[in-house]
């Protein structure tokens, strides 16, 4: 087990009623707020007209970005950079699910410098300063509104790429489980796919870790199986959308995995396939983690198997370790692809092996994933070839 630090400082205002203190909390980072979302849903919702409401009641300047797009584009980033520097934006509020909230932290920061922000992805562009950032969160997912991350697409360059920087944290979410009751089935489930991963990619580890923290990450699983369904079927009830929505932010606020160093291995290859097919990245993920699983089972890692699926999907401990494992990634493969109605093939979604070399080449950055199990270029060939 490694050393780690704790601090989290995103504040955040959870449940029904809470954005009567948007305003305040704005108005601590100065008068013009630069308002992004993305393609209308917090119209048809009724959450543009609070959010006016608000700001007019403290006196805010409003300026708008609209239409970031799901895979949020670099030209939304560029434009909205653009715009904090020529308006002298001081805060902004990022309204939507991952995309808008991932693109409106690299507009921040792009606010701060004068490189291309392109380069913060492609050449490491120092990120050292950003403008505040505060979130209200539309659809429990990716987890941007408590990370510090993000991911852009260049639809030209068929590039899709992610980046951390502390400055790039929010400084306050709004999550109001209400407002995700009109989160379709389809978007729901890619949601809790996505979130599945998030705490996958760290409890598929070999190393030594805290037990408090598997058990933690154990019971996060246990719930998005739990209630991502009631979700999917009832779409107002409120006790699963905030268990769905709650989770999503502990799945990727750093909380699980800081005391471990191992990289993640389904997001490189499924940011492969959004990049060049632009499909939801929850759905990637659902094709390819159970191959995954299975691509990476043999005797030296039977064990984390074993224990996933005895407490998580409750198999029975009396079997032999290999049963369990297998039994665990057939759990988890109906979760995803029957119970949340999910295409299980890449011929579904339409993709094709053409592409198998390229995406496995940018997955593995012309080396190896040094993941759950070592994994190189040729791997990721064979992992997509079980996924056709
Ligand atoms: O654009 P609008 O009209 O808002 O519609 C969106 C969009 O079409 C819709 N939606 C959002 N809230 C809604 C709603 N529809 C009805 N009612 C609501 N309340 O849902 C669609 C998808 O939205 P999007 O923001 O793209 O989804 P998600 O939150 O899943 O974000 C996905 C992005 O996050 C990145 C992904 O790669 C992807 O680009 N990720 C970001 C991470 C991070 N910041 O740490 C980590 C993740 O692993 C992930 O990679
Ligand atoms: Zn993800």
């Amino acid at each position: 087990m490694n050393n780690f630090i704790y601090d989290i400082p995103v504040k955040v205002y959870f449940g029904e009623n809470q954005l009567c203190n948007l305003g305040k909390e704005l108005s601590k980072y100065g008068k013009k707020v630069l308002l992004t979302y993305g393609g209308g849903s917090i119209k048809k919702i009724g959450l543009y007209d609070e959010i006016l409401k608000e700001l007019e009641k403290y006196g805010l300047e409003l300026f708008e970005l609209s239409g970031i797009e799901p895979n949020p584009r670099i030209q939304s980033v560029r434009e909205g950079a653009k715009i904090c520097k020529e308006q002298n934006i001081d805060v902004l509020l990022a309204v939507g699910g991952g995309s808008t909230i991932d693109a409106t932290k690299f507009m921040a920061a792009g606010a701060c410098t004068d490189v291309d922000p392109w380069d913060f992805f492609t050449k490491n562009a120092p990120i050292e300063k950003a403008l505040p950032i505060v979130t209200i969160l539309t659809l429990a997912a990716a987890g941007s509104e408590m990370d510090a991350g993000g991911v852009i697409s260049n639809l030209e360059t068929k590039d899709k790429i992610g980046r951390l920087a502390p400055v790039l944290l929010p400084k306050v979410s709004f999550l109001d489980p209400t407002v995700t009751y009109t989160v379709n089935p389809y978007q729901t489930a890619c949601g809790a796919v996505d979130m599945m991963s998030h705490i996958m990619e760290v409890y598929f580890n070999m190393s030594n870790s805290l037990y408090m923290l598997d058990c933690f990450m154990e019971g996060m699983m246990k719930t998005i199986i739990k209630y991502a369904p009631i979700a999917m079927k009832e779409p107002n009830n409120y006790e699963a959308r905030a268990n769905l929505m709650w989770t999503s932010s502990w799945a990727i606020n750093g909380f699980i995995s800081l005391d471990k160093n191992q990289a993640w291995t389904c997001h490189p290859i499924e940011h492969e396939l959004s990049a060049i097919y632009d499909i939801t990245h929850g759905l990637g993920l659902a094709l390819v983690t159970p191959r995954w699983l299975e691509y990476c089972l043999d005797e030296t890692t039977v064990s984390k198997y074993y224990q996933f699926g005895t407490n998580v999907f409750d198999i029975d401990k009396n079997l032999e370790p290999m049963e369990v494992a297998k039994q665990s990634i057939k759990m988890l493969s109906e979760f995803f692809f029957n119970t949340l109605n999910l295409d299980d093939t890449f011929t579904k979604v339409g993709i094709k092996q053409e592409d198998f070399d390229i995406m496995a080449e940018k997955a593995c950055g012309n080396n190896c994933i040094n993941g759950f199990k070592k994994l190189n270029k040729q791997d990721i060939v064979n992992i997509f070839n079980m996924c056709l």
